[in-house]
């Protein structure tokens, strides 16, 4: 089939503003969209630039806008957006560095200030530190994040505010605040009820509809609320 590709491009180092190119390309309906930019840039433009790694939806690099929807571009078949015309866009919330690729700094600034690492001085028993199956499947949803940043440039608060923490920020702690073997729940909870934390969310969705890992993020969400309301981690 013929499809439209057209990709926002910009390079602050020699343009004054962005702008659109538009490549006509014969695609197969069962490409990615990441063969599709792929393609152009082997075939027609090497200096398209875009990030991305293991093509196979793990490592999270190639998060961007698909027809106005933040999307993994190796997770989109050509056939599943009903259309031959395709827009490729920047995440929005965050600089962009060049054509389709943004500056993460910001975003892994608000994912370091959660401690997104397993805390616990105790000395450790002999051989692990158990959990049930239940303790364990308490926090499962959220270990699945793999921090390509699609939740939070879909959020309108965290474009109204980048100092908002953002959902995959409160995702990664609610991996750790719901973690039996963890002891730093409270300290979590302090900094995510802080004026830039949890209550910046406003109950948008556009968080759960954009994670390509179909993580309810809404949902987590609400649960580090109650946890900061109630005192109580269930
Ligand atoms: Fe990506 Fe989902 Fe993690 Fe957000 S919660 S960073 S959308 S994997
Ligand atoms: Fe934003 Fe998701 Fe909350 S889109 S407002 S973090 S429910
Ligand atoms: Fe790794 Fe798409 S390239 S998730």
């Amino acid at each position: 089939m013929q499809v439209k590709l057209k990709v926002f491009r910009y390079n602050p180092e020699v343009d004054k503003k962005p702008h659109y190119e538009v490549y006509d390309l014969e695609a197969d309906p069962t490409d990615r969209v990441l063969d599709l930019l792929e393609y152009v840039k082997g075939n027609y433009d090497g200096t398209l630039s875009f990030r991305r790694s293991c093509a196979h939806g793990i490592c999270g690099s190639d998060g961007m806008r698909i027809n106005g929807r933040n999307r993994l571009a190796c997770k989109v078949l050509v056939k599943d957006l009903g259309t031959s015309r395709i827009v490729v866009e920047p995440l929005m919330g965050l600089r962009v560095i060049k054509d389709l690729i943004v500056d993460m700094e910001p975003f892994f600034a608000h994912y370091r200030s959660v401690m997104p690492y397993l805390v616990n001085d105790e000395p450790p028993p002999k051989q692990e530190r158990l959990q049930s199956i239940e303790e364990r499947e308490r926090f499962d949803d959220t270990t699945k994040c793999i921090l390509c940043a699609c939740c939070t440039t879909s959020c309108p608060s965290f474009w109204a505010n980048e100092n908002y923490v953002g959902p995959a920020a409160i995702v990664v702690a609610h991996r750790f605040i719901f973690d039996s073997r963890d002891r730093a729940a409270a300290e979590r909870l302090r900094i995510l009820s802080d004026q830039f934390g949890v209550y910046r969310c406003h109950t948008i969705f556009n968080c759960t509809d954009a994670c390509p890992r179909e993580i309810q993020v809404t949902k987590a969400i609400g649960e580090v609320k109650r946890a900061i309301a109630t005192g109580k981690i269930e």
